[in-house]
């Protein structure tokens, strides 16, 4: 078995998280140069980790076939979350999935679907189409209101007030996270961002018992759940309700607009309102080429095989989804935004898309997620039609959560003024 190629250096002065956060793409495409291979190791956050970006490599990580990969988040973001499922492990994990996947069952999805369905409507409805908007804020800004309504039964056309200061929160709450890296590399005490978001979270779990209080709506569905520890009602609401996952969505959103909002495609905006082949394509190639996280980590807790690499018990794994999504082994003409291969060539791939994981942890809210952006997409494509201002600097800027670097500027006009 071959050991992973690439040096692990001295702790400290070896370390090379500076290089990873400064522009993550190219760290990880000058070392698969250098070291002629799609996995090698680095020191990160100052321990030997493995970074495995082939497809089959992924795969290997996210289905850990021999039980040897433990979550490894906890360094990241537990004080920030405190106790939920991505920092277990085993029985406790698997006790806790089974719970939380009672939320997001088919039928429990439908629920949700009325409320998804009359938010969107309202907001898109409110738009003004007069001048350029920043895409990326205006489908954060939606997929707060969604999710905030859904999951505190909030609500943001009376109780105006409250929504904002809540959403205000998970915005403190969220630069705790962002500011956690420095931290870790700077182990002397919480910087200001990360005692404020600490301050957020002790507000938003007084927000979350509140709900709970009122014994109706999603927190009380929660309450249903048996879970091993009643603490864990509220701090899984508080990771649902965290900034993270409208973000996420947002991320997803703002790549199909951007993506299909351009001259140069082949197929037009009336397409994708008909065409639901065509439409599931486009949304598997936004997922491939900008999926909302660039990856996540693991450690091992014993040795095994990764990609045909052994790894050593105590290593920590980062699993590049961005770059498995761009492995020339398994997608022809990587680079290029091509919805046809989702009918043609790669017709049989779906499962090589990370980017909900996979596996035994992979994403819950995935279907859920899909129902709020297809909502989202389709009452966008019966209203409006789209474009880019021109000459806009489009490049992704991938941590914590893709999106474009610079604020993409997007004309709107609806449909009956269509400038088509
Ligand atoms: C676009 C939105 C989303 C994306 C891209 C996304 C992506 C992911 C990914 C990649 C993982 C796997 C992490 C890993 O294995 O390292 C994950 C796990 C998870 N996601 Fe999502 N997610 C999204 C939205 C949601 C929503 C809406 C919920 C629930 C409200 C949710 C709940 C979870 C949970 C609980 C896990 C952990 C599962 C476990 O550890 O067993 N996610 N998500």
């Amino acid at each position: 078995m071959s050991a992973v190629p690439g040096k692990v250096g001295w702790p400290i002065v070896g370390d090379q998280s500076y290089s990873f956060y400064r522009d993550p793409t190219s760290f990880i495409e000058q070392n698969f140069s250098n070291h002629q291979s799609r996995i090698f190791k680095a020191r990160f956050l100052n321990k030997p980790t493995v970074f495995v970006g082939s497809n089959k490599g992924v795969q290997d990580v996210l289905n850990d076939d021999s039980s040897a990969l433990e979550m490894g988040y906890r360094a990241f973001m537990y004080q920030i979350y405190g106790d939920n499922i991505l920092f277990m492990n085993d029985e406790e994990s698997i006790e806790v999935r089974k719970c939380l996947c009672k939320l997001f069952t088919t039928h429990s999805i439908e629920d949700y679907q009325k409320t998804i369905d009359a938010i969107t409507s309202k907001y898109l409805n409110d738009i003004d189409t007069s001048k350029p908007l920043c895409v990326y804020s205006v489908l954060k800004q939606l997929a707060t209101e969604i999710c905030l309504s859904l999951f505190l039964d909030l609500d943001f056309a009376h109780s105006k007030d409250l929504a904002v200061q809540i959403s205000s929160l998970t915005k403190t709450h969220w630069h705790g996270i962002v500011s956690v890296p420095l931290n870790l590399k700077l182990p002397m005490g919480n910087s200001s961002t990360f005692g404020k978001a600490l301050e957020a979270k002790a507000s938003l779990l007084k927000v979350i018992e509140e709900k709970l209080q009122q014994k109706s709506g999603f927190t009380h569905k929660m309450e249903g759940l048996s879970f091993p520890n009643s603490s864990y009602i509220q701090n899984h609401l508080l990771l649902f309700t965290s900034a993270l996952v409208p973000k996420a969505i947002a991320s997803l959103l703002t790549s199909f607009i951007t993506a299909t909002g351009q001259h140069d495609q082949v197929f037009c905006q009336d397409d994708l309102l008909f065409d639901n082949a065509l439409m599931e394509s486009v949304l598997l190639e936004v997922e491939r080429l900008y999926p909302p996280f660039i990856g996540g980590r693991r450690v091992a807790r014993k040795d095994c095989v990764i990609g045909g690499y052994h790894i050593e018990e105590g290593q920590a794994l980062v699993y590049l989804s961005h770059s498995a999504h761009r492995d020339p082994d398994v997608f022809k003409d990587p680079e290029k935004f091509d919805p046809g291969r989702w009918t043609n060539g790669n017709a049989k791939d779906k499962e090589k898309l990370f980017c909900f994981g996979a596996g035994p942890r992979a994403c819950i809210g995935k279907n859920f997620v899909n129902i709020i952006v297809h909502t989202i997409l389709k009452q966008f494509l019966q209203q409006f039609r789209w474009k880019l201002v021109d000459n806009q600097d489009l490049s992704p800027k991938w941590l914590p959560v893709s999106r474009p670097r610079e604020a993409v500027m997007v004309q709107i006009s609806r449909e009956q003024e269509s400038m088509l």
